[in-house]
């Protein structure tokens, strides 16, 4: 049988700079958990389809279960791990505890990286695929949140509050907060859509 192959790469994980020698089949998720101790990335699926594992990798949001670590040698990561500024929450995750938006808490770490990423990529104009008017700086109402958070799935259903965490860490209206049970029943008509 073919022995395994390694290399050796440098990532650049929450401020810290590691090098690492790496099989060269190893996952960027299994790097982070396994090689750096840092748990709170999330394995659900390991196929790209429950969002458990996002990282903000180079600035953008990724699975880093579908990621080679090996192919981005020299990468900025940030992990769950790394959004808390010296022991201070992010907005994001102040705004997760105050939405009441997780339950088990499984997929939350995925759940925050996207959401500051989300953010980010509204600040930056970016559009998604429900974007009304291409010009203008995207609104994060809930149909935008809906959008972009769709890669992160929550089985116990934390929508509600995800949707509202992401509304109040925008500066948004926050809909879902002043009337909860029309969000819900939005956000399921959304989910049957
Ligand atoms: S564990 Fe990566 S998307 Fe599910
Ligand atoms: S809080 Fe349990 S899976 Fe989302």
């Amino acid at each position: 049988m073919d022995m395994p192959i390694h290399a050796d790469i440098t990532l650049h994980v929450n401020g810290e700079e590691h090098r690492l020698n790496v099989d060269t089949r190893a996952s960027l998720l299994d790097v982070l958990r396994e090689d750096l101790g840092l748990t709170g990335s999330k394995k659900g699926c390991d196929h790209g389809q429950c969002g458990a594992c996002t990282v903000v990798l180079n600035g953008r949001r990724a699975n880093a279960c579908l990621a080679l670590a090996v192919a981005h040698d020299g990468a900025t990561v940030v992990t769950v791990e790394g959004l808390a500024d010296d022991g201070q929450l992010s907005p994001v995750q102040q705004a997760f505890i105050d939405n009441d938006a997780f339950q088990c808490g499984y997929c939350t770490p995925g759940q925050l990286c996207s959401a500051t990423a989300v953010l980010d990529e509204a600040a930056r104009g970016w559009p998604s695929a429900v974007t009304a008017d291409m010009a203008s700086e995207p609104a994060l109402d809930d149909t935008e949140i809906r959008e972009r958070m769709s890669g992160n799935l929550c089985r116990c259903g934390a929508y509600v509050g995800i949707v509202a965490a992401l509304r109040e860490a925008a500066g948004e209206p926050n809909e879902a907060a002043a009337d909860p049970r029309a969000a819900a029943r939005r956000i399921q008509e959304g989910a049957r859509a």
